[in-house]
């Protein structure tokens, strides 16, 4: 089992469209969806699920639509908060808090705070996040913190800055609605996830949809770098970040080879 999804929920707003109704009932829709998950990543045993909610873009929408995401936030947040907590799942949240209006700050401090120790799945919701933002502010913090080190740092000194520095890198990051884009979601964090894209609307996937992305994802090879030879003869390395893996000199990905190497945007509309 992949230990760590995570998700583009893109679609709502052409959902709503095919249905005659306004862009948020597809907002609307889409909790369900997200409650499903949060269900089948539970019983899969997925350790980490991450969804991309509000991008650092989506400020460029209708201004109705922006504000009506938010008070869905708050409602979700206000209600739900209680059944995460009872079924073991820590929430988190990663972006910029700081053009959310207190109301919603403090009840993202509180939802945090109350579900920390839990330890089935760690839910974090991406909201008013960035990929870039990320990589900026864990420079800033990075080099606030060794100054001395300017000019030589490496990967492993940014990695405990980084927005989700709690989780392993996702093993697949799955996106619905048809775009094949990261639009700035993990950028950092993606180098090496199998990347899953499906024309399902984000209202229509499902725990069955979930399983065909998840057995997409064990149908592939990963080979960090490596050839197919050298899996054979080598443990293939853990799916965790850096700082996590047990044999550095394994899992160091070899650029020359790596492999080929995305919120829609709608979330972002780029
Ligand atoms: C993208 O669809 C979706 C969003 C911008 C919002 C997604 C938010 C939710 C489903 C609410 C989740 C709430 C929590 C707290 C996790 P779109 O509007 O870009 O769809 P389109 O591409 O069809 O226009």
């Amino acid at each position: 089992m992949p230990r760590h999804v995570a998700m583009i929920m893109d679609g709502n707003g052409r959902w709503a469209k095919q249905r005659f109704l306004p862009r948020v009932a597809g907002h609307k829709r889409g909790v369900e969806t997200v409650r499903a998950m949060v269900k089948a990543c539970i019983e899969r045993g997925v350790e980490f699920l991450t969804l991309f909610a509000f991008s650092s873009e989506n400020w460029r929408r209708p201004a109705e639509e922006v504000s009506f995401l938010m008070n869905l936030f708050v409602a979700v947040l206000d209600q739900e908060v209680g059944k995460l907590h009872a079924n073991g799942v820590r929430l988190r949240i990663v972006g910029d808090p700081t053009p959310f209006e207190p109301r919603l700050r403090e009840l993202i401090r509180r939802s945090e705070d109350t579900t920390a120790a839990n330890t089935r799945l760690t839910l974090t919701v991406a909201a008013n996040y960035g990929g870039r933002w990320d990589v900026m502010q864990a420079v800033n913090r990075m080099s606030a913190a060794h100054p001395e080190k300017v000019g030589n740092y490496g990967e492993e000194d940014i990695a405990p800055h980084l927005a989700m520095a709690y989780a392993p890198e996702p093993d697949i990051f799955i996106r619905t609605g048809g775009e094949q884009r990261i639009s700035n979601f993990l950028i950092w964090q993606l180098a090496y996830t199998e990347l899953y894209f499906t024309d399902l609307l984000w209202p229509e996937f499902d725990a069955a949809s979930l399983d065909a992305a998840i057995a997409s994802y064990h149908s592939r090879e990963r080979r960090f770098g490596r050839t197919s030879e050298q899996l054979l003869a080598v443990p293939p390395a853990p799916t965790t970040g850096l700082r996590e893996q047990a044999s550095p000199s394994l899992a160091q990905p070899d650029s020359l080879d790596a492999e080929g190497g995305t919120f829609s945007a709608d979330l972002d509309n780029a």
